[in-house]
């Protein structure tokens, strides 16, 4: 099935850059908001990112218009129906995630390839909220998504082969790299990188070093480009601990437990740069 018209659910962090990425591909895209000010909230995230580009000399100013042109904000459904795609990237909740893919299943035409951008959410239990689980995929997108070349993609054994290729064409459409992950919870990437977060905070917890130190220490002694600390904060510690208590429950294991003091500073709100307040300060940014 060719995909010409894409919708992305949520236009947080993860569903600005998909559909930022998506529109930049030329394809017609409508961003999904659970009211007015958070759909504003998100198509300002995309339009800064476009204008990063822009001033980096990567985009134009009519190339930016083009793009913005071929996004359209809603907060209805229903407005979905005649999609080819529907990317999800919402809230990492399996409740809400099942809810509005079942909700979607009545709503939009039934050809239509249904996504989820989940971390860590097994993809089977998501299809099964729906009657299209051949049609159902994970497409897994990476912080930034206008920069990190990889998605996963992942089939669930109901997913047809018709699907998973039109899902490859579709990554690659979009400019991204895929691989083919097993719907084991974290796929590839979060299965191996999950711990390491999570043992960078249980380090803190520790006091083998200060938050910037241990830092310094990964990016200088493993030439990783930003810290774990620093990662935490922009992945978003909120969405981190949604993760790692979904990948606790599934492998059991202390490594993937999530440390009391990241609990403690989402309870607090701080929840990283998204909230202005993380492992590091971001009030003057
Ligand atoms: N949105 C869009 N573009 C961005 C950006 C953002 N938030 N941040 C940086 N960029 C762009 C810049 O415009 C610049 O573009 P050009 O190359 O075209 O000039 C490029 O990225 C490099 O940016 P900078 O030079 O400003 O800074 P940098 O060299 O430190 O790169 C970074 C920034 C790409 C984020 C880099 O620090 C990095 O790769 N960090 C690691 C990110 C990572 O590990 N992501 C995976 C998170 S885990 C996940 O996503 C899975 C999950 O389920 C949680
Ligand atoms: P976020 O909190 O930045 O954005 C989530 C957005 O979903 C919010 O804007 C919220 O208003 C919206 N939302 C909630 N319920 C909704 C509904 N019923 N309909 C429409 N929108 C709704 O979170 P995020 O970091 O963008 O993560 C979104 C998804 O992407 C999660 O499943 C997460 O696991 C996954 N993911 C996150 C990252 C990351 O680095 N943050 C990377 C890859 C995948």
């Amino acid at each position: 099935m060719t995909i010409d018209r894409v919708a992305v659910l949520g236009c947080g962090l993860m569903g600005s850059g998909i559909a930022e990425v998506c529109a930049r591909a030329g394809l017609e895209t409508t961003v999904r908001e659970v009211d007015d000010d958070l759909l504003e909230a998100g198509l300002g995230r995309i339009r800064k990112s476009l204008g990063r580009a822009a001033s980096k000399g990567k985009l134009d100013e009519t190339q930016v218009d083009e793009i913005l042109a071929r996004i359209t904000g809603t907060t209805r459904l229903a407005d979905l129906a005649d999609v080819d795609l529907v990317v999800e990237a919402i809230v990492e909740n399996l409740e809400v995630k099942t809810e509005t893919f079942a909700e979607l299943d009545r709503v939009v035409q039934p050809q239509a390839i249904f996504a989820s951008n989940t971390s860590s959410l097994t993809i089977t239990e998501l299809a099964a909220a729906t009657g299209r689980t051949d049609r159902f995929i994970g497409l897994h997108f990476f912080n930034p998504v206008p920069v990190m070349k990889l998605v996963e993609i992942v089939r669930v054994l109901s997913t047809s082969d018709e699907t998973v290729a039109d899902a490859q064409e579709f990554v690659r459409a979009v400019g991204k790299d895929p691989v083919l992950a097993r719907d084991n919870s974290g796929f590839i990437v979060n299965r191996l990188l999950v711990p390491y977060l999570l043992d960078a905070i249980r380090a803190v917890e520790e006091g083998v070093g200060s938050i910037e130190d241990i830092d310094k220490a990964m990016q200088l002694g493993c030439g990783h480009p930003m810290g774990p600390l620093t990662l935490l904060d922009f992945v978003g510690l909120d969405t981190t601990y949604f993760i790692a208590n979904i990948m606790f429950e599934e492998y059991r294991e202390k490594r993937f437990a999530p440390p009391p003091l990241l609990k403690r500073m989402v309870l607090a709100g701080h929840n990283g740069r998204k909230s202005g307040r993380g492992f590091y300060d971001y009030s003057d940014r």
